[in-house]
């Protein structure tokens, strides 16, 4: 039996039935998953909770795996994961364990970003797996950078085409500051990679805007007031209902999306209600 392709969003988002992620995928499925995902930008999977080993190989059924960002950036201090859970593997949890987190995240909004904007290769993609939800809650929406790209005005894009934008690593897509970075006080001096405000997708060859978060943006040459007003221009432009689809979790779940052509927002959820997802990331290539 094929796979089957039900599309959930109007401009991305796929449900894929018909794989058994309990299984390493064979090529030809493997094959037509990415073809799906290259057409519809984010791809869910719907089953029981697989182990981290299963999601990992899943993972490796479709390309290269690339670590979480905390390890690629070496950072300290960070959530205490546990010690039987593989270094590959990126919780992302409100839930403390003995006082402390055993996650990245907590339970607020985290704004719309791309994965590891951060560093200077990003992973291409993430898939998000969720072991436990909360009954509302912490949904997760995701916006086509494409079309957002493909629709802006031409006086705008005429500003932006062919710019760099440097891309904060001192804080998390929740806000908070990473261990060991300074704050802030001069964007222009913030540390982290340039990268381009438009990128082609090396396997489609469709070119997206690659705007990383809205925080710290910062394109090159410009005053920082010149720059505020370009970034919060191009922002109110991307930032519609129509370039969004938006995803209710439910135990089980695997949703993969494509970091090179779409951004994703968490929303917030009560604190006292669990939320535990294990994520993987695939291995992607310098934007350009
Ligand atoms: C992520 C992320 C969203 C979520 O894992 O990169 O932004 O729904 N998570 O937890
Ligand atoms: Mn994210």
């Amino acid at each position: 039996m094929g796979i089957e392709t039900v599309p959930l969003g109007e401009t991305l988002g796929a449900e894929i039935r018909g794989v058994d992620l309990r299984h390493r995928l064979d090529e030809k499925v493997a094959e037509a998953v990415r073809t799906a995902w290259h057409e519809h930008l984010v791809l869910l999977f719907r089953g029981a909770p697989l182990s981290d080993q299963k999601l990992i190989d899943f993972t490796l059924g479709l390309g290269d795996l690339e670590f979480p960002p905390s390890k690629i950036l070496n950072l300290a201090g960070g959530p205490a994961i546990g010690s039987d859970i593989p270094s590959e593997i990126n919780v992302i949890s409100n839930v403390k364990e003995n006082g402390k987190p055993i996650g990245h995240l907590g339970a607020s909004e985290a704004t719309w970003h791309t994965d590891s904007a951060f560093v200077e290769v990003p992973p291409a993609g993430s898939i998000l797996h969720a072991l436990e939800v909360p009954p509302s809650g912490g949904n997760t929406s995701f916006l086509n950078m494409y079309a957002a790209y493909e629709t802006l005005p031409d006086a705008l894009r005429s500003r932006i085409d062919g710019k760099k934008i440097k891309h904060d690593q001192t804080y998390t897509s929740a806000g908070g500051r990473r261990h060991g970075y300074d704050a802030v006080t001069d964007i222009r001096e913030a540390p982290g990679p340039w990268h381009p405000a438009v990128r082609t997708h090396p396997e489609t060859g469709r070119k997206a805007l690659y705007l990383g978060r809205r925080m710290n943006g910062y394109v090159e040459d410009l005053s920082v007031e010149e720059n505020e007003e370009l970034l919060d221009a191009i922002w109110e432009h991307v930032l519609q209902p129509k370039f969004i689809w938006e995803h209710k979790w439910s135990v089980g779940d695997v949703l993969m999306w494509d970091n090179r052509c779409v951004m994703h927002r968490r929303e917030a959820f009560d604190d006292s209600s669990r939320r535990i997802m294990h994520r993987t990331q695939l291995a992607g290539d310098r934007p350009s």
